[in-house]
């Protein structure tokens, strides 16, 4: 019999500290006024020092699990999406998040896909699913953004939070419960528009790397914006149409949550409704691999998801990568 995959339940995490626009306007020149205007953040959330990916990814993780009602025990792949892994480069945070929840001896590994990495590991898991290999993977898209900051670059600091999402993801018998379909695809052509120069092989570290601040995250904003909403109009055009649908038939369009003005204008073209699009970035900021299930958190917290609701998630970033994916949500709601 064919083997589908289903999400079945959803969780996320939030730190405590809360960093916002006028604790911002104190750091660097900047002003509320414009933070809101230019990107819709109010506030995003901040990790404790103390406080790691792997600990914000365990905690999604930890309520994702329990809210699926799937043992522990029967979880046979563990996936993190991060481009702020616990260590650069091992051991993977996937490892670390395993060890937090006392899943052993499963396969477990990072994917590095930045802001598109949530969508990215679904389409792994579909796949491991599809062929027979897994039965129940747990997804996490976790990302500790601050630890690779620059808090007085004023042109990216506005714009990132902490924060954590994951899901479960099952085999199923039931082609109605399953995922529909995901589009994921990546052009290194534009790699520079968002980098985070060193550590790597090219700049491995040291002293002048630091003096330099090539840790840091540098953005081309203006040039990813006009790619973003064009990539992202584009992805939804297509996976709606191979799929037969309409706009008008997803009552959740689930974008990556950077920008206000990137999302309207997107879910503008599209002729998405104010109640479709599913909106966070105002108070968690752009949150990386995190955005999507966080975002999904949201609704399903505030009772807006019902089980068998469609969503469409449709996701941008550095890479440059991009994905899209429509599904139901399989798994029980308020
Ligand atoms: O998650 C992955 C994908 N990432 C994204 O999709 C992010 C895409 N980019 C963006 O969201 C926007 O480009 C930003 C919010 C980053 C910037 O907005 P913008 O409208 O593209 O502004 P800009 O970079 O063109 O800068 C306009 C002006 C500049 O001043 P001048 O040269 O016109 O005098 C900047 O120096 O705004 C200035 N500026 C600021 N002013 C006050 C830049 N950052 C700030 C700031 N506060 N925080």
């Amino acid at each position: 019999m064919a083997q589908y995959a289903a999400m079945r339940s959803i969780g996320a995490y939030v730190p405590e500290k809360v960093l916002s626009n006028s604790d911002l306007e104190k750091m660097v020149d900047t002003t509320d006024e414009w933070i809101v205007k230019r990107t819709g953040i109010k506030e995003r959330h901040i990790a404790a020092k103390n406080e790691s990916t792997s600990d914000m990814g365990a905690k999604a993780a930890s309520m994702a699990i329990e809210r699926s009602g799937i043992a522990k025990e029967d979880i046979d792949l563990v996936l993190c999406a991060t481009v702020t892994p616990d260590y650069f480069n091992m051991p993977s945070t996937a490892c670390i998040i395993s060890k937090k929840l006392d899943i052993v001896n499963v396969q477990a590994f990072d994917i590095s896909a930045a802001c598109s990495g949530f969508v990215y590991l679904l389409s792994i898991a579909k796949a491991f699913i599809e062929s027979g290999m897994k039965k129940n993977i747990l997804i996490i898209g976790a990302e500790k953004f601050s630890s690779i900051v620059d808090y007085t670059d004023r042109s990216t600091c506005i714009l990132f939070g902490d924060g954590a999402g994951a899901a479960i993801i099952s085999a199923t018998s039931s082609k109605k419960e399953s995922i529909v379909d995901i589009h994921a695809s990546a052009d290194g052509t534009y790699a520079d528009f968002l980098v985070t120069p060193a550590p790597g092989s090219v700049n491995p570290a040291n002293q002048k790397m630091l003096d330099d601040k090539l840790n840091f995250v540098q953005m081309k904003g203006n040039e990813t914006f006009k790619l973003a909403v064009k990539t992202l109009t584009q992805d939804v055009v297509e996976i709606l149409e191979t799929n037969n649908l309409k706009a008008s038939d997803i009552p959740h369009f689930v974008p990556h949550q950077a920008n206000y003005r990137i999302i309207k204008a997107v879910g503008d073209s599209l002729g998405m409704t104010k109640e479709q699009v599913v909106l966070t970035v105002q108070k968690y900021g752009n949150t990386s691999a995190a955005s999507i299930p966080m975002a999904i958190n949201d609704i399903y917290e505030s009772g807006r998801l019902k089980e068998g609701d469609l969503m469409l998630l449709d996701t941008f970033g550095g890479g440059l990568t991009w994905a899209s994916a429509l599904l139901p949500f399989a798994g029980k709601t308020k």
